[in-house]
């Protein structure tokens, strides 16, 4: 009789529920929003990335429906064989327009991006310089590019200066920082990594996945955000959150493009997006310019969170954006709180190991523009009466 050789994952499963950490998915039961089913619940949902509530915008609907209805369900092909539509051509000339860039590439999502783009770069005689937190994509990335990769303490650009120093001269290097980072929700420091990329001649890059749609003019970023036009080389930002679509895209010069159009194997190995979706994607952009209430409302949203949850004496870090962590320490902790959370009719998830520090563990909101004051002010109560009761307050 054939054993199974998967045997193993059970003992891995196993483990996990034993530390109480075996998580089924959430299930939404309609459409994403501010207030969801999930799990036959109505709750109100601080765990979506969509930051503008453009998943539901009418207007990027009805583009994506006419796309659909005009140029069918898919392309049937990756982009460098017969996979590109006008529309996909569009889209990047509209999206270096709105970044200010000489050109951009839109690859399947904003992990594909990176991934692609920093294993395309870089090879085994380069080096690569990254925060501690940079997203697993940029990781992932890092290690596929075979490169020497060297890590420094989060934010800490006098330790990054001290690895480049130490580096030989025409060392070709990368450094790379999250421009918001994902679980703690500050930004990177990209003002002070731009100098020293610029004392050391590094290529710069800086992964924006979480500040498109919500930092800078218009949502351009963090370099828009920092005035760092012309001095970060490689800036990825994603179609797949506030935009309220799917993709990644790189946004930089016309060499880099053209260069990652031949090079970066997800573009060149994996179909290209569906029409519907780069038409999404062409009005959130529409949008983003001309209905400015989505980044106030969302800004506003997140001041009145965050204040809520620090009043109540959460211990909240140093989150500079709508991502606020609730940071408990222990995960079996997490895990709980965003469980009696659910119960009292919000969604947060719970954050426990390997993605954050062990005695990091969290629950992490995000606000949304579409948020009430009284889905907000609901969820405030609901954290205060479990944070009490479970003696995090
Ligand atoms: C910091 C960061 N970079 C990249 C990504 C990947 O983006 P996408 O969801 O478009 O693949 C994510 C998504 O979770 C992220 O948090």
């Amino acid at each position: 009789m054939r054993t199974d050789p998967l045997a193993y994952l059970d003992k891995e499963l196993n483990s996990l529920r034993e530390q109480g950490l075996f998580r089924p998915l959430r299930v939404l039961d309609g459409e994403q929003g501010a207030h969801a089913s999930i799990d036959h619940c109505s709750v109100v949902n601080l765990s979506s990335n969509n930051y503008l509530g453009f998943t539901s915008h009418p207007r990027l609907r009805q583009r994506a429906l006419d796309a659909l209805s005009s140029l069918g369900v898919g392309t049937g092909s990756v982009r460098t064989i017969a996979g590109t539509m006008q529309i996909h051509m569009e889209l990047e000339r509209r999206l270096a327009t709105f970044k200010k860039t000489e050109a951009t590439v839109v690859f399947q999502s904003g992990f594909a991006a990176n991934a692609g783009t920093v294993a395309a770069l870089l090879g085994r005689d380069d080096v690569i310089v990254s925060d501690e937190l940079n997203h697993a994509s940029i990781i992932d990335g890092a290690r596929l590019s075979r490169a020497t990769i060297k890590v420094f303490p989060h934010r800490d650009v006098a330790a990054a200066r001290a690895i480049l120093a130490d580096l030989p001269r025409g060392q070709r290097t990368l450094l790379i920082t999250d421009g918001v980072f994902s679980m703690d929700g500050d930004l990177g420091a990209l003002p002070g990594l731009c100098d020293i990329a610029d004392e050391f001649g590094c290529i710069m890059m800086v992964d924006d996945a979480h500040a498109s749609g919500v930092f800078g003019s218009q949502g351009r970023g963090t370099v828009d955000h920092f005035g760092l036009h012309g001095r970060v080389d490689v800036q990825v930002g994603t179609l797949s959150k506030a935009l309220g679509a799917l993709g990644g895209y790189v946004a930089g010069s016309r060499a880099l493009i053209e260069f990652l159009y031949r090079r970066a194997r997800p573009f060149l190995f994996s179909t290209s997006h569906p029409p519907s979706v780069a038409a999404t994607c062409l009005a959130a952009i529409d949008v983003l310019e001309t209905e400015p209430r989505w980044m106030e409302q969302l800004w506003e949203n997140t001041r009145f969170f965050k204040a809520g949850l620090e009043t109540l004496g959460f211990n909240t870090g140093e989150s500079e954006s709508p991502i606020t962590p609730v940071i408990v320490g222990e995960s079996s902790l997490a895990v709980r709180l965003s469980d009696r959370l659910f119960e009292e009719g919000v969604f947060a998830q719970g954050i426990t190991f390997p993605t954050v520090a062990h005695d990091k563990a969290r629950v992490r909101t995000i606000v949304t523009a579409s948020h009430t004051r009284q889905e907000l002010q609901f969820a405030l109560d609901a954290f205060k009466n479990v944070g009490v009761e479970l003696g995090i307050i």
